[in-house]
């Protein structure tokens, strides 16, 4: 199998190409005939929100995201409300309990607004099972066939940390707007702006002494392989204490950070994540994009907040001789808030949002690579720092 053939559907619609991808996500070249869990890529993100309709309002019109499918109590499911939206390769599903005794009412209770699974395309969702299975993996949901007038999609589950889940989809023979049980629904809201093309990576945080756990999780149940980066305790000490490491699918379009946190002079940031999200869940999603000048400045403008970067950080003269010349003035740069980090296959650009709900918990960050293949690490001392102005505003920095 070509690399060519193993587009998602989500990215063919959105006309990427494999150069495309290499540049936004840093895909590499893979055989997945050797592969024991192959995966294509990125399915869907599927969140639990306290109100989808106004979220997916929020997606559209701030985020630039196209409203594509729907299902709800007019289409049959009278539990509940979601939306189905996509920028680019992006596919988010929007849920939110309609029916009092939802069980999705249960998870917002107890978790607020975040994201429940992380769904996977894959061309074989029995012998990625069988194989996660037999590696100590919980199922959640047997393989099974879900059909409609558009033809079959054969999904599963798999439980990860905490209440997170990752479902399995094949849909090679399937032609609907998302699943069986959704219909196609427009957006009425503006013209999308495609902002973001490309989900870049997922970064879940668990429990204290946990990390290692569930890299080894990854590797073992999904075939999944470590990425070098590796964020240890030399940051962590001095810091918002945390240890992170990195697992990537064979072709490296599913990438997932693990955090957890570490002791450090201060509570760490996961411990604050940890104790509002009721436990180990997906801390942010990065978008990728071809223009994060553009990306920021269409988002500011309609009330995205961003962490805010220490003027200190662009005039330092070590971090200027470390990033060299980028795309972007590093005055444009710093206006925005734009990190900058380097290594050796190149140098990526990236800011973080504000968490979006109500809690301190999930979100963004926008990320435009160019040659490298990391995340940032270089900026993580900046990034804490700012992270910790937020949590001592919250007075959760004690
Ligand atoms: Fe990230």
């Amino acid at each position: 199998m070509s690399i060519e053939q193993t587009l998602t559907s989500q990215e063919r619609l959105a006309e990427l190409d494999v150069d495309q991808l290499r540049q936004l996500v840093g895909l590499v070249e893979h055989d997945p005939t050797a592969d024991p869990f192959p995966v294509v890529g990125w399915d869907a993100v599927m969140w639990i929100v306290g109100n989808a309709t106004q979220t997916a309002q929020m997606f559209q019109l701030v985020y630039g995201m196209e409203l594509v499918a729907y299902s709800g109590p007019e289409t049959g499911n009278r539990d509940h409300h979601a939306y189905v939206l996509r920028s680019g390769a992006v596919r988010f599903v929007v849920k939110g309990g309609v029916d009092p005794a939802s069980p999705l009412l249960d998870h917002h209770r107890r978790h607020g607004d975040g994201v429940a699974d992380v769904a996977l395309e894959v061309p074989d969702v029995d012998r990625c099972i069988a194989h996660a299975r037999a590696n100590g993996a919980v199922v959640l949901e047997e393989p099974h066939d879900l059909t409609d007038e558009h033809g079959t999609v054969r999904v599963a589950a798999l439980a990860a940390y905490g209440d997170t889940r990752h479902t399995l989809v094949d849909r090679s023979r399937y032609s609907g707007p998302y699943l069986p049980g959704y219909v196609e629904r427009r957006s009425v809201l503006g013209r999308p702006k495609r902002l973001f093309q490309a989900l870049d990576h997922v970064v879940g945080n668990v429990e204290l002494g946990r990390m290692d756990e569930w890299v080894e999780f990854y590797r073992r149940v999904m075939g999944f392989t470590n990425m070098a980066e590796f964020v240890g305790d030399d940051i962590a000490t001095e810091y918002s204490a945390l240890m992170s490491k990195v697992v990537a699918s064979g072709n490296h379009r599913v990438k997932f950070p693990l955090n957890e946190p570490a002791a450090g002079r201060k509570r760490s940031q996961i411990d604050e994540y940890l104790d509002f999200y009721c436990g180990p869940g997906v801390q942010h999603l990065a978008l990728a994009t071809n223009d994060i000048v553009a990306a920021v400045d269409a988002l500011r403008a309609r009330g995205v907040e961003f962490l805010a970067t220490p003027d200190a950080y662009y005039e330092d003269p070590e971090l200027r001789a470390r990033i060299g010349a980028v795309r972007v003035p590093i005055e444009e740069l710093q206006k925005r808030g734009i990190l900058v980090d380097r290594d050796e296959d190149g140098y990526l650009l990236q800011i973080f949002t504000k968490p979006l709900g109500d809690r301190p918990t999930v979100f963004f960050e926008l990320i435009e690579r160019h040659g490298s293949l990391g995340f940032g690490k270089g900026n993580f001392k900046a990034l804490f720092e700012a992270i910790e102005r937020e949590q001592a505003k919250r007075g959760n920095l004690d």
